[in-house]
């Protein structure tokens, strides 16, 4: 069997969430295929570009090996001497949710492989599992995303359905560019949350700051206000820089943006490299992929 799974963005609202701040994400066009077939070994196999890169099931090893072994004890006959073959558009580490779509992608086949029907809030309980062996204590809005399949406003917490889909009619001039990997969504949660620890006053007004640019943000999108959506993505972008979680190439690449026609520009996901968005007029769209095809991968 084979199963396709989106990547996705995060519109605004990336670690705010963390601390119950909502986030606007939506999954994108681009995402990862997965197929199951017959393995040629007793064991659980993962492989990735046509089978040159191979993970195992493996309770001691690394992230993925041991999200493996957890996924193949909770699912025996699903995975028992089988292999899957990833076939993945999304860039690692690129803050686009490929380990999310992984997870998801997974826990869909083995649903499928022992017959059970898993509602979409089972599925996000089983896929945050499966994302802390690689993020620690992630917020759960790269999943809900994936899983809602539509643009969603995210809450931590508030993990029962409905995720209060937003359902602007269309997101016609958005683009998404990748600027490189990034350092790992932990590594930048954990250093953003020292320094919170360390100025909580001044941390306390962003979080502030970022709740009100996703509140008016949700409203201009669903106004099809795209002029004023893109002027909140570019503040989100500041307070993110504030946090500490832009880089030069990532601002480099929003400016790059903005001066090419967009409405407004920002990183996406954990920052620390990886990709960046921006929103601009449908007409204007060729001239801001054009810009940045100099210096990113546009997806
Ligand atoms: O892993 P990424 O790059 O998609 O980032 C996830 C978003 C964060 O808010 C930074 C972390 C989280 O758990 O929500």
């Amino acid at each position: 069997m084979s199963y396709w799974v989106p990547g996705k963005i995060i519109i605004c609202g990336e670690h705010a969430v963390v601390y119950g701040v909502p986030a606007l994400a939506m999954p994108i066009a681009k995402g990862m295929r997965l197929e199951l077939i017959e393995g040629e070994i007793d064991e659980f196999v993962l492989s990735f570009d046509g089978g040159g890169t191979t993970f195992r099931a493996r309770e001691d090893g690394a992230p993925l090996e041991k999200m493996l072994y957890a996924l193949q004890s909770e699912f025996q006959s699903a995975f028992t001497r089988k292999q899957v073959r990833v076939f993945s558009e999304l860039p690692t580490s690129s803050g686009l949710g490929s380990s999310a779509a992984l997870g998801v992608g997974l826990l869909n086949i083995a649903c499928h492989q022992c017959g059970v029907t898993a509602n979409e809030q089972e599925l996000f309980e089983q896929a945050m599992k499966l994302e802390r062996f690689f993020h620690g204590n992630p917020s759960g809005v790269d999943h809900a995303s994936i899983i809602a399949g539509e643009l969603i406003r995210y809450e931590k917490g508030r993990t029962s359905l409905p995720w209060m889909p937003c359902t602007p009619e269309a997101m016609p001039g958005l683009v998404v560019a990748h600027g490189g990997p990034h350092q790992g969504t932990e590594k930048a949660v954990s250093a953003l949350r020292r320094r919170a620890d360390s100025n909580p006053k001044w941390f306390q007004s962003c979080l502030e700051t970022i709740r009100n640019i996703v509140n008016q943000t949700e409203r201009a999108l669903l106004d099809g206000d795209w002029v004023k959506a893109g002027q909140l993505l570019s503040e989100n972008h500041v307070v993110l820089s504030d946090f500490g979680v832009s880089t030069p190439n990532l601002d480099a690449l929003c400016d790059k943006a903005i001066q090419a026609g967009a409405l407004g520009a920002k990183l996406t996901g954990a920052g620390c490299g990886g990709a960046m968005i921006a929103l601009c007029q449908p007409e204007d769209r060729q001239k801001v992929v054009r810009a940045l095809e100099e210096s990113a991968t546009v997806l």
